[in-house]
């Protein structure tokens, strides 16, 4: 099976996740093709039999790449099998609004570029305020000090749960093979 992994991030963090997912089909044997999606312009989609995209959410939007990559090929990632890795720190928790805003972002998503993903995976991310202006480290501070009392507001803190992630991705490999 050949298998396209594609991301945006601004952090960095949905990288690491993309790596993650690619390598784990490597592991499994299928050919995969690991880009960044401001990379992805004029690409054969044709040449894969399955594809993933993944991109964070920023102020409840995902990267303008991922946008403008699913509007250009909606047709052709929706003849074929495609999941959508999601990234967001709201999918670290279980406030059930904030799941809601979740499904409501990626259908509202679905309905503007015009692709219909066979399955969406809202994976938990990362702060990193390493990584973030002045501005961002101080709004972000506040959002983690809120939603996660234990955590050190200074230091960078992944929330993914890779053992989930890989057992819903293998799931979603699984299906129609
Ligand atoms: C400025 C900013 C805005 C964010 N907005 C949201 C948001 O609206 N909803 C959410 O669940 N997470 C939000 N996040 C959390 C990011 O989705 C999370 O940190 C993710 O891991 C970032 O991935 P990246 O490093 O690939 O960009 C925000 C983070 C930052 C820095």
């Amino acid at each position: 099976m050949k298998v396209l992994v594609a991301y945006a991030t601004s952090e960095g963090h949905t990288r690491k996740i993309a790596r993650h997912v690619a390598d784990r089909m490597f592991d499994a044997g299928h050919g995969v093709e690991l880009l960044a999606l401001t990379d992805a312009q004029d690409l054969d989609l044709g040449r894969f039999n399955r594809v993933i995209l993944a991109a964070s959410l920023h102020i409840g939007h995902y990267q303008r790449a991922l946008a403008d990559f699913a509007e250009a090929n909606a047709k052709a990632l929706t003849s074929k099998p495609s999941l959508l890795l999601s990234v967001s720190l709201a999918a670290a928790g279980h406030a059930a609004d904030e799941w809601r805003d979740l499904e409501r972002i990626a259908e509202d998503f679905e309905e503007a570029t015009g692709w219909n993903a066979d399955e969406v995976l809202h994976v938990a991310g990362a702060y990193m305020p390493s990584r973030y202006d002045l501005v961002r480290r101080l709004t972000m501070r506040r959002i983690i000090a809120k939603k996660d009392p234990e955590a050190d507001l200074y230091s960078d803190k992944v929330y993914t749960d890779w053992d989930a992630l890989d057992a819903k991705v293998d799931a979603w490999m699984g299906k129609r093979e």
